[in-house]
């Protein structure tokens, strides 16, 4: 089997984050340096100072990765970058680095869909198998699309306002925790008991997704508690939170895997790393007889080694960019 090495750059919030990975599976090496310390004393990541830390990091995260993988850009047969959707300033350090090293090394380009890059993540570990359903579900994103073979994507619902993870890290502010809110909010609720009211998601019988009204649900619930002088129960709220978000999600997953019969549903983006999540998927899928592939932690938030999965697709059938290829902060997984 011949070996295609592709170099991966992702940029597109607040990890600077370079892979070599050969065969779109193998991972010869990952450098993934994180910015969220820094954003954390914001309550958020700040473009500005985004797109200035991958500019001051990404030559160093480019050498370690050779480094570690005992390679040169040479040995490399194309680059892959993410172009989108993402922060525009952050896109474009990724971008223009890209571009200029297959410019100067004369390397095809492949321009990578960030969320396309997360649903390849689970190609890393666990072969996609046709047909499937897949979950985009990230801080930015709340997809449900049906696969019925490589890149071939059929959006069957989204979400009409917020991610379900920024529903995460909103409420997460509400209740005084740091950035990013997901992961402690999850620890929180682990420690915690379902002991508050909030609204169940409404059986509507599309498969979009709403998180804006649970968001202020919350909200008006903490406003309440506290002006009858009570004290949230922090690790009560969040399980209670948590439970009616994922059960959103449990309950469009049962509806399409009632309308198409699948392999796997594949779950991709930041919030698949949330372990109850999975269990409350895997329960579903149980009744259907459907595998569901999660990627491991650190194929789960973003990282380049998924947009090296992603991209190997592209090599197989030549689908390059041009060198004048633009950043889009809003892009389409179906464009
Ligand atoms: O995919 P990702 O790394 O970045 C985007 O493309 O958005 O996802 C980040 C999101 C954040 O909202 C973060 O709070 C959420 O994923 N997240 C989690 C967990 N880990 C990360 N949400 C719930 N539970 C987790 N364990
Ligand atoms: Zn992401």
């Amino acid at each position: 089997m011949s070996s295609i090495k592709i170099l991966a750059i992702e940029t597109s919030c607040d990890e600077t984050s370079i892979a070599i990975v050969e065969n779109g599976t193998n991972v010869l090496a990952l450098t993934t340096n994180t910015q969220i310390s820094t954003h954390a004393k914001y309550g958020g990541v700040v473009p500005e100072v985004a797109s200035r830390m991958h500019a001051e990091n990404i030559t160093i995260v480019l050498n370690e990765t050779l480094e570690k993988a005992d390679l040169k850009i040479e040995d490399m047969d194309a680059i892959a970058v993410t172009y989108g959707p993402g922060l525009l300033g952050s896109l474009l350090v990724g971008v223009n680095f890209a571009k200029t090293l297959a410019y100067i090394y004369k390397k095809p380009l492949l321009a990578v869909n960030h969320l396309i890059g997360h649903i390849y993540a689970n190609n890393i570990e666990n072969k996609l198998e046709f047909p499937l359903l897949t979950l985009i579900v990230s801080g930015g994103h709340t997809e449900l699309l049906y696969m019925s073979e490589d890149y071939n994507f059929k959006l069957l619902g989204e979400t009409l306002d917020d991610a379900i993870g920024e529903s995460y890290d909103k409420v997460a502010k509400v209740l005084g925790v740091p950035y990013p809110g997901g992961p402690i909010i999850e620890k929180l609720a682990k420690q915690g008991i379902d002991s508050y009211k909030l609204p169940l998601p409404v059986n509507d019988g599309t498969y979009n997704f709403s998180y804006s009204g649970l968001k202020s649900s919350v909200l008006n619930l903490v406003n309440k508690e506290k002006m009858h002088g009570r004290e949230i129960r922090k690790e009560d709220l969040a399980c209670s939170f948590q439970k009616v978000a994922i059960s959103e999600i449990c309950l469009k997953v049962n509806q399409a895997l009632q309308e198409y019969n699948v392999k796997q549903l594949v779950v991709a983006g930041g919030v698949s790393a949330n372990q109850y999540l999975k269990e409350e998927l895997v329960k579903v899928c149980q009744q259907y007889n459907t595998e569901v592939t999660i990627p491991s932690l650190i194929y789960c938030t973003d990282n380049a080694a998924m947009i090296g999965a992603a991209a190997y697709y592209l090599y197989q059938n030549k689908i390059y960019a041009n060198l004048d290829i633009d950043a889009c902060s809003y892009l389409n997984i179906c464009e």
